[in-house]
């Protein structure tokens, strides 16, 4: 399975602080927004993945991820000039050279997800994908469906409906922005209509698997925590829930380091050097920990 974090868009939501950054690139307490995104493709065991960004932003996320190699990581960067939705990146990521026949997995790069089971839930996921085919997504109760693509269940827990940002949501479930599909997304996500917010919506794609009786909604239930950083409000309890979880367990959350080493990807050799890189801050010391333990 191979990977596509959607890293591009123009984040207006967050302006004035997306006004010249990029929103991905913004901190959610000590890491970047991006970390967060990558760790979930991390965490799958995807190590070739085709990160999607804004052309004149490309440099800069070359720059950030310079040492990607070395963490065993094989970026390919693909630009989506024009901000026409999310199936419009899925479908220019699969470009990507050996892409086109793979089954992905696509995270979007504001999603931060957190939980105990976390790398079974998406262990499992991945299992019961490469078994059966389809598409695999999760589901989370929120407050406020109406900001995400929400899914709506029958009694025995089949999706009945899927709505993108619905003025009236048929229920409290947000689909969030993690997604697994099999190898026919190259060829449906070419289906997909431009909605009339003017963008090819994941939410298409997935009817589009709907349609076909190959949907599966696996619902996130109360151990998980899932924020979608793309509002002032959102970024800061994020971060806020981030700094709470880290101070009080002295783990970290989305440390790219510490999954490429827990997966065996690098050795400690690698991950004193990179903590050496960054002694001076608490980033860094935790990774001298890590590596000395
Ligand atoms: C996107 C998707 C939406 C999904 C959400 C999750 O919305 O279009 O279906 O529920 O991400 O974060 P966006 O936040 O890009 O507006």
């Amino acid at each position: 399975m191979k990977g596509i974090l959607l890293a591009g868009g123009s984040g207006t939501r967050l302006y004035p602080i997306t006004l010249a950054v990029n929103k991905h690139l913004l901190p959610i307490y000590n890491k970047l927004m991006i970390y967060y995104s990558l760790s979930l493709l991390m965490l799958a065991g995807i190590r070739d993945i085709a990160l999607v960004v804004n052309p004149h932003e490309k440099d800069m996320f070359k720059y950030l991820f310079k040492n990607a190699e070395a963490l065993q990581l094989n970026l390919n960067y693909v630009e989506q000039d024009k901000p026409l939705g999310l199936s419009h990146a899925i479908m220019k990521a699969c470009e990507c050279p050996g892409f086109k026949d793979s089954p992905l997995m696509v995270v979007l790069g504001d999603n931060i997800l957190y939980g105990h089971t976390l790398p079974i839930t998406l262990e499992k996921a991945k299992e019961h994908l490469m078994k059966k085919g389809g598409a695999y997504v999760f589901a989370y109760h929120v407050p406020d469906p109406h900001r995400y693509g929400t899914v709506e269940f029958d009694q025995d827990g089949r999706v009945l409906s899927i709505e993108e940002k619905p003025e009236h949501p048929k229920s409290n479930y947000a689909i969030i922005g993690v997604y697994m599909f099999d190898a026919t997304v190259s060829e449906k996500v070419k289906k997909v209509k431009l909605s009339h917010r003017g963008e090819y919506e994941i939410t298409s794609l997935l009817e589009e698997y709907l349609k076909e009786g190959t949907l599966k909604v696996s619902l996130l239930g109360r151990g998980f925590a899932w924020f979608d950083a793309g509002t002032h409000d959102s970024l800061l309890e994020a971060g806020e829930f981030v700094a709470t979880i880290e101070r009080r367990t002295g783990l970290m959350i989305a440390c790219i380091e510490e999954i490429a080493f827990r997966n065996g990807w690098i050795d400690k050799d690698t991950l004193l050097k990179i903590a050496k890189s960054l002694s001076k801050t608490g980033y860094g010391k935790y990774l001298k920990k890590l590596a000395e333990e």
